[in-house]
């Protein structure tokens, strides 16, 4: 019998075409999608209709890279970047992802202490303990910020890094803090979870420290369900985190070369973020400015309607025009008045909370962080404490950060809406007008 001749040889391709087959998300994964959204029946209908005509529609690549299509998650770093004002931003799967590929890119390991404050979501510090370091936790002032004095205090020779939050929204105090980094040769570590597209001093929130993280998360400013963003002006962050990031599969330029430079090449984690997210979070972000221009006009319609009485104070906000105008806080002179104004309020029906009561656990506070003040561990190797000499170990205490404690006891939380109208502005000034003139 006589030999074919091979393809690589002139002859016919034993293969001579595969496919097109049917994409594996197509129509059904669509239906789930409208799902969720709050159509009319009506309108319902006439969408199935359109599906039922189209059975074997082709679905998307959900995958950011080797996507035949331009990648919304990509399109959404592009325009994130632009927003925040920096060189460089990485898709991640949420800011908790975001702060731990930012704090790995600087290097920080094994018996290193990272400042963070005592009022913030537990992310902040948890994530210092999953990269094997330590947290350590400062004092928050009537800004409810980082407290820049306690900060300088509370830098030791281990110190690798400050985590400076903008807590519900408000610019912390970027210039003493960056000036106290600065002089302590530190990255600051600005986790902007609460408060994107917030500013200081005309500057970006993100867009300040060494490295920017962002949650899109449900509850935030902008969200895609879960999702985050990672900000930065410096290149080789960059590219540490976006190894770390995913797997440490390296999206350098050439991605199979060798280590550029020590530092490069290690083994990393998968915080990818997916097409899905991608495409919500970038129309999210388009919408940013829309967002803000919400908050800060019903903020505003609010807090020029209050009457304070004498002992009623204001949060201190770092600098008014770059708060997002998410929640409006005051104090009042003692936390027992203060849970009374609270019901009270609630009772007039304003969107009105409290920040700390003991014994209501809520994970923003450090006080509750039993995971954090009694040292526990993932595993028997008793990580990330045993990473520092018994003598070096920080003293955690439930009475701590007194400033802390006795700023949320006193402070009365109103939830701002974007999309108040002007009598909702109102109806809530003069509920709490009401309140407060009667404590
Ligand atoms: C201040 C702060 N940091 C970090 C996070 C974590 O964000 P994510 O849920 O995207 O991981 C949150 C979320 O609530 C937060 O409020």
């Amino acid at each position: 019998m006589r030999q074919a001749i091979l393809a690589v040889n002139g002859g016919k391709r034993a293969v001579s075409k595969l496919g097109p087959y049917p994409t594996k998300i197509g129509a059904p994964e669509l239906r789930e999608l409208l799902d969720l959204w709050e159509f009319t029946p009506a309108n319902r209908r006439k969408i199935e209709a359109v599906l039922d005509r189209q059975p074997d529609l082709r679905g998307p690549h959900l995958f950011r890279y080797y996507n035949p299509r331009p990648s919304k998650v990509a399109r959404a770093e592009k325009r994130f970047a632009k927003l925040i004002g920096v060189d460089y931003c990485l898709a991640v799967n949420s800011c908790t992802s975001a702060l731990i590929a930012g704090m790995r890119a600087l290097g920080i390991g094994m018996g290193d202490e990272v400042i963070v404050p005592a009022y913030t979501f537990f992310a902040t510090a948890a994530t210092v303990g999953v990269c094997n370091a330590i947290p350590v936790i400062a004092e928050v002032d009537d800004t409810l910020t980082l407290d820049p004095k306690d900060v300088e205090r509370k830098i030791s020779p281990r110190t690798r890094a400050i985590t400076v939050v903008h807590m519900r929204g408000v610019p912390a105090q970027m210039d003493k803090l960056m000036a106290i980094a600065r002089r302590h040769k530190l990255p600051v570590i600005e986790d902007v979870a609460q408060a994107a597209g917030g500013t200081y001093r005309g500057k970006k929130l993100g867009s300040i420290g060494a490295i920017g993280c962002f949650s899109f998360d449900y509850y935030k400013i902008l969200n895609s369900g879960e999702g985050g963003f990672l900000t930065t002006d410096d290149e080789w962050l960059y590219t540490r985190a976006q190894s770390w990031h995913d797997c440490a599969a390296c999206w350098r330029p050439d991605r199979f070369a060798a280590e550029r430079r020590a530092g490069e090449l290690f083994c990393g984690e998968n915080y990818r973020m997916s097409e899905l997210q991608g495409a919500v979070a970038l129309a999210q972000i388009r919408k940013t400015a829309a967002y803000l221009s919400g908050y800060r006009r019903s903020k505003q319609r609010i807090l020029s309607r209050l009457a304070l009485p004498r002992g009623v104070t204001l949060q201190r906000v770092p600098d008014a025009e770059g708060d997002t105008g998410i929640c409006l806080i005051m104090f009042l002179p003692n936390a027992e008045r203060t849970k009374w104004a609270i019901t009270a309020m609630q009772a007039e029906g304003v969107p009105a909370g409290g920040i700390y009561d003991a014994k209501i656990k809520d994970w923003h506070i450090y006080t509750h962080w039993e995971h954090v003040l009694e040292m526990k561990s993932v595993a028997p190797d008793g990580l990330p404490w045993s990473g520092v000499k018994l003598a070096d170990r920080p003293q955690y205490r439930k009475d701590m950060c007194p400033q802390c404690t006795d700023y949320l006891s006193r402070a009365i939380m109103i939830d701002i809406h974007w999309a108040y109208s002007a009598a909702d502005c109102r109806a809530i000034a003069d509920g709490i007008n009401k309140v407060l003139a009667a404590t």
